[in-house]
């Protein structure tokens, strides 16, 4: 049995046409796994199912063995806008998760200045979101998403908005924290090239259907020269040929 076991899920929203059309994908636990697609081929979807935010209409999802009815501590959210609350501090949104249930324990503000420490932010725990750039209002954003210590990490277009090098850098921080504490992440991109240097595996979907689920096998741990090498490039192309030939 897989860690995350997407079974020939299918969902519409009443009144529509089906937007995710008999799903499956199997993830196991510790791997990095990307989704890419065109705008509308329902990723968004099929990641807020996988979060269980919604239900599916036909087949299941389950979460180490256990069928997924609504969202708890052991996922974790990434949004494509960093949505932290402005008046909140930087150390106060990423506790947002602990302070819903409960007010934070010692050890609980130490984990997340830890958190803070690893993301290159420790000393802006006291600023507020709008003192910071977009890359580092993302990275107070992942802070909050890894501090209940999720065993999934679901993301959507997290980094669309930030320039390049900026996005480099989260990439190289995401992997890092992830296989620290072997976090479990279903990652949402349009970006080809984000794919292939992030995922263990690339899945392609086109209009509500995965069409491709392959392998990236690259080396690991993944450094940034990578980006620029023969084998890296003949994944992109691959990628890029398997969203063609479903458009055609
Ligand atoms: N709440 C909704 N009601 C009706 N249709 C929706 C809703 N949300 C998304 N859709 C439609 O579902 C399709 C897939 O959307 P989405 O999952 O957001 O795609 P993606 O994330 O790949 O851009 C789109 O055609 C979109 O218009
Ligand atoms: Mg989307």
């Amino acid at each position: 049995m897989s860690f995350l076991d997407i079974d020939n899920v299918s969902f519409t929203y009443p009144g529509w046409p089906p937007v995710v059309r008999a799903v499956d994908w199997r993830i196991d636990e510790g791997e990095f796994h990307c989704l890419v697609g065109r705008s509308g081929c329902g990723k968004t979807t099929l990641l807020k199912l996988a979060a269980g935010l919604l239900q599916p209409d036909t087949g299941r999802i389950r979460l180490r063995g256990r069928q997924l009815l609504a969202p708890g501590p052991q996922l974790g959210f990434v949004f494509q806008s960093p949505t932290l609350l402005d008046w909140h501090r930087v150390i106060d949104n990423v506790l947002l998760p602990v302070s819903l249930q409960h007010p934070p324990t010692p050890e609980e503000i130490d984990q997340a200045r830890q958190l803070l420490e690893l993301l290159g932010l420790a000393d802006y725990s006291g600023h507020f979101p709008r003192q910071l750039s977009g890359g580092q209002q993302s990275r107070v954003a992942l802070a909050r998403a890894l501090v209940l210590e999720p065993a999934l990490l679901l993301m959507d277009e997290p980094f669309a908005a930030l320039d390049a090098i900026t996005r480099g850098e989260l990439q190289d921080d995401l992997l890092q924290m992830c296989s620290l504490r072997r976090t479990t992440v279903l990652f949402v991109t349009h970006d080809i090239a984000e794919a292939v240097y992030l995922g263990d595996r690339v899945a392609v979907m086109d209009r509500g259907r995965i069409v491709e689920n392959m392998e990236v096998d690259v080396g690991k741990p993944r450094l940034p020269a990578l980006r620029y090498g023969a084998s890296f490039n003949r994944h992109c192309e691959r990628v890029r040929a398997a969203m063609d030939l479903a458009t055609a």
